[in-house]
């Protein structure tokens, strides 16, 4: 019988084999590793902004409550990001003529809002509300992290549906008084089982139904 195949197509087609299993499994490990990480989660990255904006120094160190900046968090489902003049009841006088500040200084010249991009969004399949959880005491941090110490912001936790089940299975530890959720400093020397569990009894909050799946996905 004729040999059909040469020797070396025989090696050649060994060889090739041997790179697509190779390069099927090192595909599926990066893809199986990117799923559950900060990468797609996007976890700890912080985001390009029109500029520097510092939580850790306004937030932390000036003290200015969330709530002048994101003004509907108490009271819709979006906390509202700030408007430039907002901004500007303080830059119109502190470091008027920083650099830093040029595009502030130009949003107002040009009536054009600053383009923040968003750090911590869920997909539109997911509701959420805001005024919900302020009120009923989650703090800030509870989902935000201490952004009171962050200089660029980024997205803390992961804030993906098992986080969201989690507390809504047991929310009790989680609670505060609701005058203390922009205060991210707040601790206390009482059990917050039992803190968490009163604050419930008070509202009338009911953990049965909160973990329905149409509570969060309408
Ligand atoms: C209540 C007053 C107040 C408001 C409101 C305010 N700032 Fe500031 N900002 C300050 C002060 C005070 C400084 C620091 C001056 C210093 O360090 O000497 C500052 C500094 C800055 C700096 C310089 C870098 C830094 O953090 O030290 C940037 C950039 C800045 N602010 C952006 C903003 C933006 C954007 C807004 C609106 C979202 C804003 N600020 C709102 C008071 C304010
Ligand atoms: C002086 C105004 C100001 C104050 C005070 C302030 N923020 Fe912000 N915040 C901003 C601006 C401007 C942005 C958009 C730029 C950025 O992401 O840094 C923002 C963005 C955010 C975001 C990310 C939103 C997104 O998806 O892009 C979170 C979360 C946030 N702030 C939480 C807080 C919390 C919690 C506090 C109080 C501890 C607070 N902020 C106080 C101005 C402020
Ligand atoms: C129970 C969790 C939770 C708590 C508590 C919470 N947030 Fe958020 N926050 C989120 C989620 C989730 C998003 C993204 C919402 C979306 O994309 O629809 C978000 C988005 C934001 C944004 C950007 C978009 C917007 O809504 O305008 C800001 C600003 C913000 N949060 C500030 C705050 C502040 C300030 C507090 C405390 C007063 C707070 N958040 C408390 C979960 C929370
Ligand atoms: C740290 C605790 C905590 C986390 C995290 C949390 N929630 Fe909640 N959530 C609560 C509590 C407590 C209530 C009930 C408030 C009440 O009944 O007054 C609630 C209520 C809600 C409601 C309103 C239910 C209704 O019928 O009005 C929605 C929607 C909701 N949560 C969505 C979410 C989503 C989406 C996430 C994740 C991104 C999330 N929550 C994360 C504590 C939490
Ligand atoms: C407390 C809020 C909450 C409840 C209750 C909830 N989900 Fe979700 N769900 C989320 C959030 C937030 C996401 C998007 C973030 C993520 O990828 O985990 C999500 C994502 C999903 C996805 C897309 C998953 C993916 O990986 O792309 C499916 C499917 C889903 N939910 C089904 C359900 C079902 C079925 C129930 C009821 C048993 C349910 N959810 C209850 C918050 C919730």
């Amino acid at each position: 019988m004729t040999q059909i195949f040469s020797r070396s197509a025989d090696t050649w087609l060994r060889v090739g084999l041997l790179l697509l299993i190779v390069g099927l499994s090192g595909g599926l490990l990066v893809a199986l590793t990117l799923e559950s990480t900060d990468y797609r989660t996007g976890r700890n990255w912080v985001v390009e902004q029109p500029l520097p904006f510092s939580h850790a120094h306004h937030a932390g160190e000036l003290k200015i409550d969330c709530r002048y900046c994101h003004s509907a968090v108490q009271t819709s489902a979006m906390a509202s990001l700030p408007a430039t003049e907002t901004c500007m009841s303080c830059h119109s006088q502190v470091w008027k003529n920083a650099d830093v500040l040029e595009p502030l200084r130009k949003s107002l010249r040009e009536h054009k809002p600053l383009h923040w991009q968003r750090v911590v969004e869920l997909p539109d399949y997911v509701y959420f509300h805001h005024g919900v959880h302020v009120n009923a005491g989650v703090g800030c941090n509870e989902c935000h992290g201490r952004v009171d110490r962050m200089q660029l912001l980024f997205k803390a936790q992961p804030l993906n549906m098992g986080e969201c089940l989690a507390c809504h299975r047991d929310p009790a530890p989680h609670l505060r008084p609701p005058e203390q959720v922009t205060n991210l400093q707040w601790h206390t020397d009482e059990d917050r089982r039992q803190l968490g569990e009163r604050l419930m009894r008070a509202r009338g909050i009911e953990v049965k139904g909160l973990t329905d799946c149409g509570v969060c996905h309408r």
